[in-house]
């Protein structure tokens, strides 16, 4: 039991319809029920909620070509829909100025690390895709459940102040690992649970679809962090050798997109894992030796930063900055424990 003094410790995070967590979500999109007062009618708009779209910025973001191909989404009325949303998104060119101060209000999410978060200039970054890639057992998964309760911290602590989606496809999912990571903040546990949905993947379309999901759900409550842990793992399984090579592309590809947007229209951190293997499969696609990130030239594109993780010194991981449009290429030290990630442990 704990007494009056040691609730009043217990640092707020979101919890379910928070007063300031929904000012502030509101103001992150634009609901799509917004476009029946520019003419659209309110059945074409839950139809295009059955396919994902939740946000008059996914509609924005939108080629038309996919738009048409929803049942009953004509050519013209596509372009009417994509016309009546690109004039509420503003999509057009905007001075550097501008674009800087857009990008100062970006939320930097802590590993946990003082050294990690050095090299990261903060944490990472909402609004854009990190990709986490290394050898098995070089702390993937450890740092996705790490920042599952970080990201809900109250901003001057290191969070962003919203819920994470999780999606396990390698079934190392472990809800045990959040309470003492929650304890070490001093969080409430169940509230910290609460908060982070998950689901397990089975196959590459699911994966996919839980993503519909996921877009649903980020349109009803504040969403900070969405994690595939891991991105790729499935894909290896489901398709085989050469000649399946360009379909899985397309597949991968279609679902880096979907987290793209999710990253770009709800604003969120989007955290994939991808495990490097040693050995040569069938395909170049997933096979690399232990310097290079796999999952091809997709995956390279569509991750913002690529952060490479490896085995140090005794216990210790390193992160190494492979691939950032903003960060100098780099090392930080970091070790894991019972309750998440912190600086290296001295092994002198
Ligand atoms: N409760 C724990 N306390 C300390 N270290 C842990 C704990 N659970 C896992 N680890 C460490 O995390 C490592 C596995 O990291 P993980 O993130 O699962 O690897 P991967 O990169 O394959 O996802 C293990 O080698 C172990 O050293
Ligand atoms: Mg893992």
């Amino acid at each position: 039991m704990s007494t009056t003094k040691e609730k009043q410790q217990v640092v707020n995070i979101v919890e379910e319809n928070g007063v300031q967590d929904e000012a502030e979500f509101e103001a992150a999109f634009t609901p799509i029920q917004k476009l029946e007062g520019c003419g659209i009618q309110a059945l074409d708009i839950k139809k295009l909620q059955e396919y994902g779209f939740h946000t008059i910025e996914a509609i924005a973001y939108t080629p038309r070509k996919a738009l048409e191909k929803i049942k009953g989404i004509s050519e013209n009325k596509a372009e009417k829909i994509i016309n009546a949303a690109m004039k509420l998104v503003p999509m057009g060119f905007s001075t550097a100025t501008e674009y800087h101060l857009k990008r100062s209000e970006i939320v930097l999410i802590t590993t946990g690390s003082k050294d990690l978060d050095a090299l990261l200039k903060g944490g990472i970054e909402t609004g854009s895709i990190t990709e986490l890639f290394g050898e098995f057992r070089t702390g993937k998964s450890q740092l996705c459940h790490m920042l599952s309760v970080t990201c809900q911290l109250p901003f001057d602590m290191g969070g962003a102040e919203g819920k994470c989606l999780f999606i396990d496809t390698e079934g190392t999912f472990r809800p045990e690992r959040f309470v003492a990571i929650a304890q070490r903040y001093k969080v409430n546990e169940n509230s910290c649970l609460d908060n982070i949905a998950y689901a397990r993947a089975y196959n590459s379309d699911h994966q996919t679809q839980l993503l519909v999901d996921a877009s649903s759900m980020m349109s009803q409550s504040r969403y900070a962090l969405m994690i595939v842990d891991s991105a790729t793992a499935l894909y290896r399984t489901d398709y085989n050798g050469r000649s399946e090579l360009a379909a899985r592309q397309m597949h991968l590809a279609r679902f880096l997109r979907m987290l793209q947007r999710l990253a770009d229209e709800f604003g969120i951190a989007v955290v994939i894992t991808n495990q490097v293997v040693a050995n040569v499969d069938a395909s170049a696609m997933f096979s690399a030796d232990n310097k290079k990130p796999i999952g091809g030239h997709i995956l390279a594109h569509a991750s913002t930063t690529r952060l490479y993780l490896k085995k140090g010194k005794g216990e210790n991981r390193v992160c190494r900055i492979y691939d950032s449009p903003n960060l100098p290429e780099g090392d930080a030290t970091f070790s894991i424990h019972h309750d998440g990630i912190r600086d290296s442990i001295d092994n002198s």
